[in-house]
């Protein structure tokens, strides 16, 4: 039986990644946590293009990604991202990452580099995908399509909390203006905007737990 390719976008903090990933242990697919893609391209713009200003170089970026080697390895169903080689799970997740993804992410050379990796990844079908354009652009096709949503207050809490967890001792007001920026930036860019598919179900999971934003997504899933 074919297995179903599902795309999940929405706002930053609304548990997309960790929702699908226990929906691809459910249902025997793997996943793809797409902004790790984002942000691994920005670490590596961080690590070589920053300007004393404090504002990453784009255009040496751009004349730079011919030079980025990405490969994804499956780890119990979930695709890990190495770049040129090296893992970098846990560099991607600091905020100075997450302060410089945006302006790197509505690049149009970053997001043309990016797009036919998740789509190959895709073809075989059996995925969960999980970002902002996935529904609309990457895989318009896809079987299902989710959008997740929650209150900013709400989202704030479950990040400044994700991050206490890895360690990370954060501003939580801080924690608030960067997804505010960040929501404002991804939904307001030219190309690949955040903005939920046409035929896409929305769920807003501001009251709900992450296992019942789980069992209200797969209640859709059936006949796989
Ligand atoms: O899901 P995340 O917060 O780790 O994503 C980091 C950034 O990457 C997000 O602010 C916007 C960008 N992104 C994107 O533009 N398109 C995607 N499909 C996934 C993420």
């Amino acid at each position: 039986m074919k297995k179903p390719v599902i795309a999940i976008d929405g706002y930053s903090s609304t548990g997309k990644s960790s929702i699908s990933k226990v929906i691809a242990d459910k249902l025997g697919i793997i996943h793809l946590d797409t902004g790790a893609l984002y942000r691994g391209i920005t670490w590596f713009a961080i690590q070589n293009f920053m300007n004393e200003d404090g504002y990453v170089n784009l255009q040496e970026l751009f004349s730079s990604l011919d030079q980025i080697e990405l490969e994804f390895r499956n780890n119990d169903n979930e695709l890990i991202l190495y770049l040129n080689h090296i893992d970098i799970s846990k560099q991607i997740r600091t905020t100075e990452v997450s302060d410089n993804v945006s302006i790197v992410a509505k690049q149009k050379e970053v997001r043309d580099f990016l797009l036919q990796s998740q789509r190959t990844l895709a073809e075989k079908g059996g995925i969960i995908m999980d970002g902002r354009d996935i529904g609309t652009v990457v895989l318009p096709n896809a079987d299902y399509k989710f959008f997740l949503t929650a209150s900013i207050d709400e989202r704030t809490n479950r990040r400044y909390f994700e991050l206490a967890g890895m360690g990370i001792q954060a501003d939580r007001d801080q924690v608030k203006q960067n997804l505010i920026n960040r929501d404002k930036i991804d939904s307001e860019r030219e190309i690949a905007p955040l903005k939920q598919a046409e035929d896409a179900i929305v769920i807003d999971n501001t009251e709900l737990t992450k296992e019942e934003t789980i069992d209200l997504i797969l209640s859709y899933i059936q006949n796989f």
